[in-house]
């Protein structure tokens, strides 16, 4: 049976994982991988999407990397070029990167 993303692609972002094993970033990369998706993986530290890149090899998807850093604006444009200048397209945008600080969206500022 044909995977349910066949055919899409898809960005990730925070593509790796602050330690070995899983992060959510990582094990979104090999379980769309295994729904067929080709996976535009971004981080913005090459180290951690080495075990990434693996793990997507072994479920036999297709994968590429990409560095940038989420919170610069100018890599994000880049970001999006690249990843069209790979695959020709952008289905799916993961934003997985997070953060967190206190308060709501009312008291934080628009920085924040
Ligand atoms: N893993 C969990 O169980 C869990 C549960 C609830 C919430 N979260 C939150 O979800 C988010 C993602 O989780 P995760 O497990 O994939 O995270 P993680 O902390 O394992 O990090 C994933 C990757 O993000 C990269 N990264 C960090 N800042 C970046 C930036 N500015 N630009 C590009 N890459 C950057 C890191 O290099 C790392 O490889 C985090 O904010 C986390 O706090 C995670």
């Amino acid at each position: 049976m044909a995977g349910r993303l066949e055919g899409k692609v898809a960005i990730i972002t925070g593509a790796g994982c602050v330690g070995p094993g899983w992060g959510n970033g990582r094990a979104e990369c090999v379980r769309f991988a295994e729904e067929g998706a080709s996976i535009f993986a971004v981080d913005m530290s090459p180290e951690p999407m080495a075990e990434t890149l693996e793990r997507v090899a072994v479920v036999g998807g297709e994968i590429e990397t990409h560095l940038c850093d989420v919170t610069n604006k100018a890599q994000v444009d880049a970001m999006v070029e690249a990843c069209i200048t790979r695959f020709g397209r952008v289905d799916i945008l993961i934003n997985n990167v997070g953060g967190s600080a206190r308060g709501g969206p009312v008291e934080m500022d628009e920085e924040t």
